[in-house]
């Protein structure tokens, strides 16, 4: 399989971000998710009328990863048109630290795609929460 680059895989997300389903707020976020194995999974954000109901482009992202069995993630791209990028927010940090700790966060803005701004997971979201203990009562 072909190797994916830090440009290729933004490029996924600004082409996943076309979906979003943002009636409400419109902003329009895009996620792309890449395997180990080079696989891309990708996701947009979709609101609700009820708006906390919202789910944002990278937990789409990973939940329609996950839910196709997908597991090893290398790295997520994120993009929206905000200047420098979209910043995941506290609720997908979360996500990421459990699901995709290792990947690589890559932020653009989609008016400039080829200026990527790289995160870890793990500065995102230090001492993160991401087992119950057993014998919890
Ligand atoms: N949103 C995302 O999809 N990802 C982010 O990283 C930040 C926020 C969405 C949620 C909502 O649909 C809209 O952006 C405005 O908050």
């Amino acid at each position: 399989m072909a190797m994916t680059s830090k440009r290729d895989l933004v490029r996924a997300a600004a082409k996943a971000r076309r979906r979003a389903v943002a009636p409400y707020s419109k902003f329009k976020v895009g996620a792309a998710l890449l395997t180990r194995s080079g696989e891309i999974i990708t996701g947009a954000n979709v609101e609700s009328a009820s708006y906390g109901l919202t789910c944002c482009a990278e937990r789409v992202a990973l939940f329609n990863a996950l839910t196709a069995g997908k597991r090893g993630f290398v790295a997520v791209a994120v993009v929206a048109r905000v200047p420098g990028g979209p910043m995941p927010c506290g609720a997908c940090r979360q996500l990421l630290a459990e699901y995709a700790a290792k990947a690589a966060v890559w932020v653009a803005d989609s008016r400039a795609l080829q200026t990527i701004k790289e995160f870890s997971v793990r500065e995102l979201l230090p001492a993160a929460f991401v087992e119950v203990p057993e014998d919890s009562d």
